[in-house]
C-alpha cells in the first residue's frame, strides 16, 4: 500500500484519517483538511521545494510541470504521476488593470484571471486534484452539485478520465455558458427543482447511497488544487507577496484554499510573509458576512443575487474557512447586485471581461478602499473567478438596459441601422 506524505484531519475535533479513502467528513460531521507532512522537507526525508525549482518547471515540456497546479505538486498532492488527470490547467494571466484601479480608488491593481482556465473558471484547479484522487481511488463515477462552473469542469475532466459524471444544477438558475458545457461534455445533467443548497444536500445523499465519488469542494482534494491560485500569484509576482488578495465568496472554498496554500508556503520558507485576504459576498447571499460581523455563527440564508455563481445560502466550507481567514488577517465585505454590475462594466471595459460573480471582487475592493481598510497604495491582487462568456445573457441585458432592477449606467448599447452608408456613418458616434 502506498504511503502518501499527508493525512486527513478534521477541521473541528482534530481526528485523523488515512491519506486516501472515500471520505469527505469526519465522524463528527465536520469537513476534513489535507494535512501535509511538511517536516519531511526540513528533516531530510524529501528535497525541499525551492523558488528556482518551481521557476525551472515553467520552461519544462513535461505535462505535470506545465500545469499551474501540478507544478506545485509537492505542496498540493504528491500522487503517482500516472493517476494525475490534467489538461493542464492554471497558468492564467495576471493583468495590470489601471482603469479599474482608478475607478476603485487604487493607484494600481492586478487582476488574476482564473476564467482563463480550460473550462473557463478556477474550478479546473480543484477538479484536476479531485479527479486525480478519484482515479487513485479507482472510482468510475463522480458527481457534483453546482451553480454551473463546477458542473462544466467535472464534465470535462470526467470525459478526459473516461469516468461518468453526474451534475445537479438548480433548474432555471444556471448561466447558459455553463449548462452548455455540462451537456456538451456528456455529463448526466439533473436540473433540480430547487436552489443550489437543495441540490447540494441531494448530491451528498446520492453519493453516499450509490457509492459515487463526490467532487464538490467539501472534497478536501479540491481545496488542495485551488491552493495553486495563491501560489501562482506569488510566482507571477516574482516571489513578492502582495499586500492583499481579494476573492468573491460563495461556498468559501477559494478563500480557504488560497490562505491554506500560502500559510504552507510560508511554513516551508518559500515566502517570508503572508498577504491579507478580503472575501466579498453578494449582499443577497451573505452568510459569512453576517457571521463575521456578529457572533461567528452560520445562519443559512435564502440566497438571492443575479451573480448566480455565488448564489449560495449555506456554504459547505464555512467552518473550515474561519481559521484560515483569521490566519491571513481576513476581512469580509458585501456588495449589492448594482455594485457588482457596475464593477463588471469596468472590468469588461478594460478588455479583460469576467462573469458577474467574479466582479464582486472589484466591487468589494472599491468599498474597502472607500472605508479606509485597504490603502490606495497597497499592492492588491483581485481574483476574477470566471470567464465573461460564462454568462453572456447578463452582459447583453446590462448593455441593452434590460437587466431587471439594475441601472445600466455604463451601458454600451447596440445600435440598429439601415444597411446604407449614410445611416452607418451617422451611427458611428
Ligand atoms: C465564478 C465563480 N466565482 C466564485 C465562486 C465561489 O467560489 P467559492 O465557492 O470557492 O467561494 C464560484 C463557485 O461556484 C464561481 O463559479
Ligand atoms: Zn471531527
Amino acid at each position: 500500500m502506498t504511503q502518501y506524505p499527508w493525512k486527513m484531519v478534521c477541521t473541528s475535533c482534530d481526528a485523523e484519517y488515512p491519506a486516501l479513502e472515500v471520505r469527505y467528513r469526519c465522524d463528527c460531521g465536520s469537513t476534513l483538511d489535507v494535512k501535509h507532512d511538511l517536516a519531511r522537507f526540513t528533516d531530510g526525508r524529501a528535497p525541499a521545494p525551492t523558488r528556482q525549482g518551481f521557476d525551472a518547471r515553467l520552461a519544462s515540456r513535461k505535462r505535470l510541470d506545465r500545469s499551474g497546479v501540478w507544478r506545485f505538486r509537492e505542496l498540493i498532492l504528491p500522487l503517482e504521476p500516472e493517476n494525475v488527470v490534467t489538461k493542464p490547467e492554471g497558468n492564467t494571466n495576471l493583468y495590470p488593470a489601471p482603469r479599474v484601479a482608478s475607478w476603485a480608488g487604487m493607484d494600481a491593481l492586478w487582476l488574476k484571471h482564473e476564467g482563463e482556465n480550460p473550462t473557463g473558471s478556477f474550478k479546473d484547479r480543484g477538479m484536476t486534484a479531485g479527479m486525480s484522487a478519484a482515479r487513485a481511488l479507482g472510482m468510475e463515477r463522480v458527481a457534483v452539485a453546482s451553480t454551473g462552473n463546477t458542473s462544466a469542469s467535472v464534465a470535462s475532466y470526467a470525459a478526459q478520465a473516461g469516468m461518468k459524471a453526474y451534475v445537479f444544477v438548480p433548474d432555471g438558475n444556471i448561466a447558459y455558458g455553463k449548462l452548455c458545457q455540462a451537456l456538451a461534455y456528456g455529463a448526466r445533467t439533473l436540473q433540480i427543482r430547487g436552489d443550489f443548497d437543495a441540490a447540494m444536500s441531494l448530491v451528498q445523499a446520492v453519493c453516499q447511497k450509490e457509492g459515487i465519488y463526490l467532487l464538490n469542494s467539501v472534497n478536501p482534494f479540491r481545496i488542495e488544487g485551488q491552493k495553486a491560485i495563491g501560489m501562482e500569484i506569488v510566482q507571477d509576482l516574482d516571489w513578492q507577496v502582495p499586500d492583499w488578495i481579494v476573492v468573491p465568496g460563495g461556498n468559501l472554498g477559494n478563500n480557504t484554499a488560497i490562505a491554506k496554500g500560502l500559510v504552507e508556503m510560508k511554513a516551508v520558507g518559500l515566502i517570508d510573509r503572508l498577504p491579507r485576504i478580503a472575501v466579498i459576498q453578494a449582499a443577497g447571499a451573505n452568510p459569512l458576512y453576517n457571521a463575521w460581523h456578529s457572533d461567528g455563527v452560520l445562519r443559512p440564508v435564502k440566497a438571492k443575487t443575479l451573480a448566480s455563481a455565488i448564489k449560495i445560502g449555506d456554504p459547505v466550507s464555512f467552518g473550515r474557512s474561519w481559521g484560515w481567514l483569521k490566519a491571513l488577517g481576513g476581512v469580509v465585505e458585501q456588495v449589492t447586485d448594482q455594485e457588482i454590475m457596475d464593477a463588471k462594466a469596468q472590468v469588461d471595459a478594460q478588455g479583460i471581461g469576467a462573469e458577474p460573480a467574479s466582479c464582486a471582487t472589484v466591487a468589494g475592493l472599491k468599498k474597502l478602499v472607500a472605508s479606509g481598510i485597504i490603502s490606495p497604495q497597497a499592492q492588491v491582487c483581485g481574483v476574477l473567478t470566471g470567464h465573461v462568456l460564462k454568462d453572456p445573457d447578463a452582459a447583453v441585458a446590462y448593455h441593452r438596459g434590460t437587466l431587471e432592477g439594475i441601472e445600466s449606467s455604463s451601458a454600451n448599447k447596440p445600435v440598429v441601422v439601415d444597411a446604407q452608408l449614410d445611416s452607418v456613418l451617422r451611427a458611428l458616434d
